[in-house]
């Protein structure tokens, strides 16, 4: 068993660089298999749910060559199979790219349906309608296996979501690509790795346009070559360490970002009390100079504030004085981690979509677990503010989706290690 062990009471100083973008990442790698050549792709975050994608691809016969940290080859052309339903595509929920990918390309796919963070119910229904209308009928094997055929033709159509859907968006596009026609996204998600995708499919030879709006235009190609890519920087990760420098009341300056992709995070840094700097591809934290200030929050789809830093902010509350009110509005479920903050003595009170945060009473050091990815990270950055040595388990989630996690806190001055457990009373420390 790994844990983290996090001692509090150190401000984080210093310069940190953000890794490529996890939810870019496990969108354009599946997205090689529509490629009728080999790629290379730059700037993939070294993280667990990457490798994951990889293995799968791997798996289905794609040739993959890491060529140095943050670069893969991949090359599909050897990919024999519209098929993927083995145990690791349970393991991630990003494996629901694999329909997109494998319909566009074979005109057919039988994917395994996605496990990935629990926050409740977390429905594909808008995937689907989007593949129905593109023609692809769709069946469900043993409740475990989604199974899609549109009888070797798609044929692009006017597709309106009825929520705003991230992966929706991405999975309809992945397919559209190769429909004949035209397809038109309605109530597109906007956020910046759609636009990423799109970017990416675009330099194959793809023709899409509007993707950043909420209308997104593809008219569909036959043949897609080979590309080198760059992936974007990860908006959540930098807004995790920003987060983290604001709720110890350090500085620090978090490299290699797209200033424009943290405007929701800076504006309510900002909004607290929180200097932020904007440079070309780097932002300046300081949370040194006045006392912070309490303030709301209402997740949206971008550009709203993420849901995916809303446990990270709810950390940072919990050290500011007065009541500040979280209103999660994406996700039905995304409060489990409040049990471990209350755990650290956090006050703060669930009533369906709001957290009450009474922030301002030191949090102290107890055992606690990682619910899912940005849950963990949370716990992280209220270790980080509290007094003793905080224990965190069930670290595996932490690690599907921060790359180097323990290297990057610990360069800011951060008190962390990560620990091997045989038991819970014997362990040993990491040399
Ligand atoms: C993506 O999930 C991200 N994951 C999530 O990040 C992120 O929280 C989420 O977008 C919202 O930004 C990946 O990119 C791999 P959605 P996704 O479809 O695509 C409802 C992280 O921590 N909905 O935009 O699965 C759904 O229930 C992860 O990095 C339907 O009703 O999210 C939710 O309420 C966690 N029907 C809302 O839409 C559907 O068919 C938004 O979900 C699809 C979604």
């Amino acid at each position: 068993m790994e844990k983290f062990v996090v001692t509090g009471g150190n401000k984080l100083f210093g310069e940190v660089s953000i890794s490529g973008a996890k939810n870019a990442a496990v969108a354009i790698i599946p997205a090689v298999i529509l490629c009728d050549e080999p790629c290379t792709i730059e700037n993939i975050p070294n993280i667990s749910d990457v490798a994951l994608i990889g293995r799968i691809l791997q798996s289905m016969g794609a040739e993959i060559k890491r060529i140095d940290k943050s670069t893969l080859y991949i090359d599909p052309t050897h990919i024999t199979t519209y098929c993927a339903t083995n145990e690791m595509v349970r393991g991630m929920r990003a494996s629901y790219y694999l329909l997109g990918a494998l319909l566009g390309k074979y005109k057919k796919a039988k994917v395994a349906l996605p496990g990935g963070c629990d926050f409740g119910v977390r429905p594909i229904d808008q995937h689907l309608k989007g593949f129905a209308l593109l023609g692809a009928d769709h069946d469900l094997i043993n409740g475990a296996i989604i199974d899609l055929d549109c009888h070797g033709k798609l044929t692009g159509n006017h597709i309106y979501l009825d929520v705003v859907s991230v992966g929706a968006t991405m999975n309809i596009m992945l397919a559209a690509v190769k429909a004949e026609g035209q397809t038109v996204i309605e109530n597109a998600a906007k956020e910046p790795h759609i636009v990423d995708l799109a970017n990416f499919l675009n330099s194959m030879g793809a023709n899409i346009k509007g993707a950043g709006t909420d209308v997104i235009k593809i008219r569909g190609v036959e043949y897609l070559h080979g590309v080198t890519y760059s992936i974007i920087p990860d908006q959540i990760e930098a807004g995790t360490y920003m987060c983290a420098a604001a709720a110890t009341r350090g500085a620090i300056t978090v490299n290699n970002v797209t200033p424009k992709h943290l405007d929701s995070i800076t504006a309510k840094l900002r909004e607290m009390g929180v200097e932020v700097t904007e440079y070309d591809e780097s932002v300046k934290i300081d949370a040194t100079k006045r006392p912070l200030s309490k303030c709301n929050i209402k997740t949206m789809p971008h550009p709203g504030f993420p849901t995916d830093c809303q446990p990270q902010f709810a950390a940072l509350l919990t050290t500011v004085p007065g009541t500040s009110i979280i209103n999660e509005n994406v996700w039905d479920n995304r409060y489990q981690y409040i049990n471990e903050f209350l755990r650290m003595g956090a006050q703060i009170s669930v009533e369906s979509k709001l957290a009450i945060i009474e922030g301002g009473k030191e949090l102290t050091a107890a055992p606690v677990k990682a619910t899912d990815l940005r849950a963990g990270v949370a716990l992280i950055i209220a270790a980080l503010c509290a007094k003793g040595t905080t224990e965190i388990s069930n670290i595996q989630f932490i690690e599907r989706g921060y790359e180097d996690i323990v290297e990057k806190f610990s360069a800011l001055g951060a008190n962390i290690k990560k620990v091997y457990f045989r038991d819970d009373t014997d362990a040993k420390m990491n040399a």
